[in-house]
This record gives C-alpha cells, structure tokens and sequence, in this order.
C-alpha cells in the first residue's frame, strides 16, 4: 500500500504522515529532507545554493550525518532547499529513491507513506491513496511563529509570512513537477481542522480504500 501526501510547507503533512505510518506499521519517508540535505551540504561547504552544477553532485553523495545534523529543520535550510528542488537534476536524481522506497519498503514493511510536494504527481503517480493536506498561509506562518518561540528562539511573525509565500511561490510557480493537488487526491484543509480530526478521516479513508472490493 503506497500513502502519497502532499501540501505546502507548514500545512500539518509531516506530522499526518509520521501518525498514518506509526498507526498502519508502514515505512515513512519525509521526501522533503532530502531536498534538506542537498540545502544543507551546499550551506555547509559555503556554495551558494544556487550553483546548479554542485546542487546535482551534492545530491548524487548524501551524508547520512546531514539527515540528523540539527539544522536540518532550519529555515535558511529549507530556503535552500526550494532553490535546489527547482532544478530538474536534483529531481531527477533523487527520484530513484523516492520510487524504491515506495515500491520496497525497508524493513520488510508492508506499506509506505511518503510526504512531499509531488508524490502523488511524479513519484508514485500509481499511489492507491492521495492526499493533499493545506491551510492558509496566515495559519502556516502563525504554527511556524509558535514552535520556534516555543524553542525559546525569538522570530517575527511578519518575516515568516513573507518567507512561507515566497517558498509557496517558488514550490507552485517551478516549471519541474510544481506543487499542485493530484486530481485524484483528497484535500483536506488543516486551518480549521485540528490534527486529530485530519488523521481520523484519513485513516477513515485509507480503511475503506483497504477492504476488499
Ligand atoms: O517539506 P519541507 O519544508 O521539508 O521541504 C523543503 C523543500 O523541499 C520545499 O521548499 C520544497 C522541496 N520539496 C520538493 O520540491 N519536493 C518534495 N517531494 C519535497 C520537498
């Protein structure tokens, strides 16, 4: 079973999509991560991020240690990240992963659920459930204001806004595989729904796509 999720940054998709896979016992891969790490390796070697050439080697040799290096989850990092995935080589290199994960999950694992912003569209087009989990960019930006001060980091509200419209703009607007809801995809809109109420009607959802027909 492939569970494809989808939505723009700060919508609730990673968080849906680690309790679907804890719930179901299914493997799950965060696709934006990768995208991270190619961010973060460019940041660390000090290449700008805009440097297509290096963006491609740098994503053909990931070190495993950027996945758990703690400025994964900065914004300079995802900044860098959605200048690295406009660049079709990215992409493509990192789409044979993505597929083989879905197809053969690690650890004998009977399902995968991956999140990201083409997987219903690009990556596993075949997906037997799609969703596409959003919420207006004010909610988004007020969620990502709340766990950074939450950190006890201080942040502007007003700088996050401008930065999560200028990363929905440049994940929709990219010529290679945009942000947009597959057609047969579920949406499910997080500005008013709490998380507990979304996964419910997912796993409501993905429950009925799994009884036999
Ligand atoms: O979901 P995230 O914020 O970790 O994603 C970081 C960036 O990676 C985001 O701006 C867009 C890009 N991305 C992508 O283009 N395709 C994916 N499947 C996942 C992420």
């Amino acid at each position: 079973m492939i569970i494809a999720i989808d939505g723009p940054a700060a919508a609730g998709k990673g968080t849906l999509a680690r309790r679907l896979a804890d719930y179901f016992n299914y493997a799950y891969l965060d696709t934006g991560g990768l995208y991270r790490a190619v961010g973060l390796s460019m940041l660390r070697a000090d290449v700008s991020p805009e440097d297509e050439v290096a963006a491609s080697k740098a994503s053909l040799s990931l070190n495993s240690a950027l996945f758990t290096d703690t400025a994964l989850r900065d914004e300079a990092t995802g900044t860098a990240a959605s200048k690295v995935a406009a660049m079709p080589q990215v992409r493509a290199n990192l789409l044979e992963f993505q597929r083989k994960f879905s197809q053969l999950p690690p650890d004998g694992k009977r399902g995968a659920v991956l999140d990201g912003r083409d997987i219903g569209t690009v990556v596993c087009p075949n997906a037997d459930i799609k969703f596409f989990v959003t919420a207006n960019p004010q909610e988004r930006a007020r969620r990502r204001y709340t766990e950074i001060t939450a950190r006890g980091e201080t942040a502007d509200y007003n700088e996050i806004l401008a930065d999560v419209q200028a990363r929905d703009a440049r994940d929709m607007g990219r010529k290679d595989a945009p942000l947009v809801a597959a057609a047969d995809a579920h949406l499910l809109d997080t500005t008013e729904l709490d998380i507990d109420a979304v996964f419910l009607r997912a796993v409501a959802l993905i429950e009925e796509k799994q009884k036999p027909q």
